[in-house]
């Protein structure tokens, strides 16, 4: 498994563990409706400096709208382990099959709250490279909350 050129700001190691940790989660996925499996690895730092990984797959329903993502799933994760000051480094998103599988609009917005413009997205594309990108360049116009 060769780690994209971009991925100045992960190391090789942490590539690789992600990409583990996200292929592991999407055979765990639960998808009887789509039969899309995903799964997502969140590289995550706390405020101590200390960085971690926390993973999760796409859990879908009867009734489709409560669907959860594989992303959100490894977010609520991420703060479930290390509560709310967690600040994501990355995220690599897997599809079993290898589909191509980028964020939807959701997760984008979801890994927003906890990442920053310069946040690395991973995930598989048409072709054999996945697409390396941040979230400045998939979600330019993000919703804000300005009270
Ligand atoms: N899905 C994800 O897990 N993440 C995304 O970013 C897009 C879609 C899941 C939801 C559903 O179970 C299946 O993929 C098909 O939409």
């Amino acid at each position: 498994m060769n780690r994209p050129d971009r991925l100045h700001s992960i190391t090789a190691e942490q590539y690789q563990e992600l990409q583990r940790r996200a292929q592991a989660a999407a055979s765990h996925a639960y998808a009887p409706y789509s039969r899309f499996y995903v799964g997502a690895a969140v590289l995550y730092s706390t405020p101590d400096a200390s960085v971690h990984i926390a993973d999760g797959c796409n859990v879908e329903n009867a009734s489709f709208r409560l669907t959860t993502c594989a992303e959100q799933a490894a977010i609520a994760s991420a703060v479930c382990q290390n509560g709310p000051t967690i600040h994501i480094l990355a995220v690599v998103i897997v599809n079993r099959d290898n589909r191509p599988c980028q964020p939807c609009g959701a997760c984008l917005q979801t890994i927003l709250e906890f990442g920053k413009p310069d946040t690395v997205l991973v995930f598989p594309s048409e072709g054999d490279e996945p697409t390396v990108s941040t979230l400045a360049k998939i979600l330019p116009a993000a919703f804000l909350l300005d009270l």
